[in-house]
């Protein structure tokens, strides 16, 4: 029987969610994002997590690293306004609507400090990888009144909640909703199909996805897309099911039937949300 509280999301749910720019804006008002991602050994996170944020609409976004992912993103993306931190501070960033907060961080001192600053801003934080890492580790980080939007893989879940990988494999619609509920956050669980949770909201399931996209990085690039969209002000169980759909749509392109890498996926995001806005 039909689960009445799932909802496989639609094209037309996303013509209704995805943010256009007004006649009137700017790149302010069609928001700015923050991305504390990338550290000296994994500089490739950041420039697919800023990659995936420029491509799903960000106004603009504001990329705060070490010297090493500093220099990556620069040089593969220019429209990047850059902060180089001498400590693990986002104090120099300037403002942003959302932060994105993880991919490739590591998981030391330096990474915990940084996390801790960007969680104690008051605005809706999207947490990924070593972010989740970190978070199990001291889950007081999580205890702030700003939305947070958690994107882990079964793995990822697996750790923070204590819960067996296994077990999660074989009931996600359950564990994805009791996290949400036990963590008082957004939950997208990743996989196959990937799976949106929020306590007192219908579960939404994505399945746009393609088993091409089964390749390191794509959800760094995810987590850039589901985070540019939490800038334009989409609410975290929106900005999750749009980040979802577009991300596997994008991925379905790239693809093609054939080998695809993370970067392909950016790439593929305005295509995917053109076949939503019609071109117009
Ligand atoms: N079918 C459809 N989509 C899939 C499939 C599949 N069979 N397998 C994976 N995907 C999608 C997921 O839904 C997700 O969007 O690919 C993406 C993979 O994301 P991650 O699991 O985060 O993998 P990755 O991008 O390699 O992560 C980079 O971060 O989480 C850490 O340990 C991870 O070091 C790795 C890094
Ligand atoms: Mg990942």
């Amino acid at each position: 029987l039909p689960d009445p509280d799932v909802a496989v999301l639609t094209r037309g749910d996303l013509d209704l969610m995805l943010p256009r720019p007004g006649q009137e804006t700017d790149k302010y008002r069609r928001g700015v994002l923050g991305v504390a991602a990338g550290s000296d050994l994994y500089t490739g996170a950041a420039v697919l997590a800023v990659g995936g944020a420029l491509r799903a609409g960000a106004g603009m976004v504001r990329y705060a690293g070490t010297e090493p992912p500093v220099t990556q993103v620069r040089a593969h993306w220019p429209e990047a306004v850059i902060t180089l931190l001498d400590r693990p501070s986002i104090e120099n960033v300037g403002r942003v609507q959302a932060w994105v907060l993880g991919p490739g961080l590591g998981t030391g001192d330096w990474a915990h400090e940084l996390a801790a600053g960007v969680l104690a801003s008051d605005v809706p934080v999207l947490i990924d990888a070593d972010g989740l890492t970190l978070v199990a580790k001291d889950k007081e980080l999580l205890r702030r009144s700003a939305p947070v939007l958690i994107t882990p893989h079964a793995g990822e879940l697996a750790r923070l909640i204590g819960a067996d990988r296994g077990d999660i494999e074989a009931a996600r619609l359950k564990y994805v909703r009791a996290a949400a509920a036990e963590l008082g956050v957004t939950v997208l669980l990743k996989g196959s199909t990937t799976v949106v949770a929020e306590d007192s909201r219908p579960t939404r399931v994505n399945v746009t996805g393609t088993p091409w996209l089964a390749s390191g990085g794509t959800g760094d690039v995810l987590s850039g897309m589901a985070g540019a969209l939490l800038a334009q002000g989409l609410s975290c169980y929106d900005a999750a099911s749009c980040g979802a759909y577009l991300h596997g749509l994008a991925g379905r392109r790239a693809a093609g039937g054939a080998p695809l890498a993370a970067a392909d996926v950016a790439a593929a995001v305005p295509d995917a949300i053109r076949s939503i806005t019609g071109g117009s």
